[in-house]
């Protein structure tokens, strides 16, 4: 690690890569609307419970990866490590308890404190949405469906829908004790993490890359096939409406989704560019419990990785290029000179057009040597005998053409 790296599992994110950011962020804001999302932007620090209640206390996240202080007045705040339960937070305040929908998308960093890795950081961001306040297969299909368009959108369209259902908490428990009662007997030869796994989290046992434990976790029950006809149905409902519209997905009974808010519907794209780290984004239908909320929230969404996404685009070289050019450098040459260019580029700037200059005494030579580093289009040489004549050289970066020009012919020649 170098004396001015950021802090472990964060980054900068600088000139050569902003554009990928902000195409990531123009398309949501392209695409999103035209669903009938539109923005909220919430803090990136919430109190704690709201994570703790909201994700689950036994969630992974809220155990070992949260960032989590007290501010001077002793309350335990906490950096988001995810975008929904914010979200749900600030809609609590509106209409939206009464049975009004609300859909909302958002974009920003999130903060988990994993063991970094490519494609894992402890500050990364995330883009998200929320349909909030109905249960209709419908919306999730539709969400489903804005979580293709705007990959497709991305030039993304070789990704993989992975698509399973939770069932509802009755469901759960009861495929809970299925699992118990299969494990319990192979526990002895599986791995540390999954003895630990059975009287914690039992889910994740079958999230688990360990190889002796494979076997097992492929011979597990179809939990799926236990569930109630209601929670069955709702699932063949929204497999039903993705059909219809030509979506295509791999049916994964043995998903496991990180956060425990989840049921029916849950969804994750899978992209092969990736490496170990291979999920871009993830998402299902939930049902989000916060501190003296009367009853949980019911909503549908996803949220996409958007450093994976980047890295998702870069291995199909889809990245846009982010190299910034001026459109004029000034090389001024002498005392006066360096103070007319001054005012010379507050006015072209006025004109939109970006303008750079070093204001340094430096020789035409090193002020060139400048105007190509910063892939200048076009260089405006301003030295004594151009200040006399109030005319000056104006000379093509590219193909080395040269015209002498007023500052108003330069300002026209833009303009045409
Ligand atoms: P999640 O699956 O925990 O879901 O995260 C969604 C996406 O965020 C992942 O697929 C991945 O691309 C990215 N991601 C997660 N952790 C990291 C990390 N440490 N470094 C880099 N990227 C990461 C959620 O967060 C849910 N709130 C999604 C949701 C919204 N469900 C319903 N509504």
């Amino acid at each position: 690690m170098g004396k001015w790296s950021p802090p472990t599992g964060t980054a900068d994110i600088g000139a050569d890569e902003i554009s990928e950011w902000k195409l990531l962020e123009s398309t949501a804001e392209k695409i999103f609307p035209l669903y009938g999302y539109s923005e909220l932007r919430t803090p990136v620090f919430e109190y704690t419970e709201v994570f703790s209640k909201g994700l689950g206390d036994q969630t992974e996240v809220v155990q070992k990866e949260m960032y989590t202080f007290e501010d001077r007045g002793g309350r335990s705040l906490t950096l988001r490590p995810e975008g929904t339960a914010g979200i749900i937070r600030s809609l609590a305040a509106t209409d939206v308890m009464n049975g009004n929908e609300k859909k909302v998308f958002y974009y920003g960093p999130m903060f988990r404190g994993e063991k970094p890795a490519a494609g894992r950081r402890r500050q990364f961001h995330q883009i998200g949405v929320e349909s909030v306040g109905k249960v209709n297969s419908t919306l999730d299909a539709e969400s489903i469906a804005m979580l293709m368009r705007y990959l497709e959108e991305l030039g993304l369209s070789n990704s993989k829908l992975m698509l399973s259902t939770r069932g509802s908490s009755e469901d759960r428990e009861t495929a809970e004790k299925e699992l118990y009662k299969y494990f319990s007997e192979h526990i002895s030869q599986m791995c540390d993490d999954c003895r630990k796994r059975i009287n914690s989290n039992i889910w994740r046992i079958l999230d688990c890359k360990e190889e002796r434990c494979q076997k097992f976790i492929n011979s597990a029950p179809d939990l799926v096939s236990q569930f109630s006809d209601e929670s069955r149905n709702y699932f063949k409902r929204v497999c039903k409406e993705l059909d219809s519209i030509g979506i295509k997905y791999e049916y994964a009974p043995k998903m496991v989704r990180g956060l425990d808010y989840y049921e029916h519907t849950v969804f994750e794209i899978i992209h092969e560019g990736l490496g170990a780290q291979d999920s871009i984004a993830g998402g299902g239908r939930y049902h989000l419990d916060l501190p003296r909320m009367k009853k949980p929230m019911k909503g549908v969404g996803f949220a996409l990785g958007m450093e994976r996404l980047i890295m998702a685009r870069k291995s199909m070289k889809l990245e846009s290029d982010s190299k910034q050019s001026c459109d004029i450098y000034l090389v001024a040459l002498g005392e006066n000179a360096n103070n007319k260019s001054f005012s010379i580029a507050e006015k072209l700037r006025k004109n939109n057009l970006s303008v750079q200059s070093s204001f340094e005494n430096k020789s035409m030579k090193a002020q060139m040597r400048a105007a190509n580093r910063n892939s200048a289009k076009f260089a405006l040489i301003i030295g004594d005998s151009e200040l006399e004549n109030k005319k000056y050289t104006f000379k093509n970066m590219k193909n080395g053409d040269q015209t002498e020009l007023t500052e108003e012919d330069l300002i026209d020649y833009f303009k045409n």
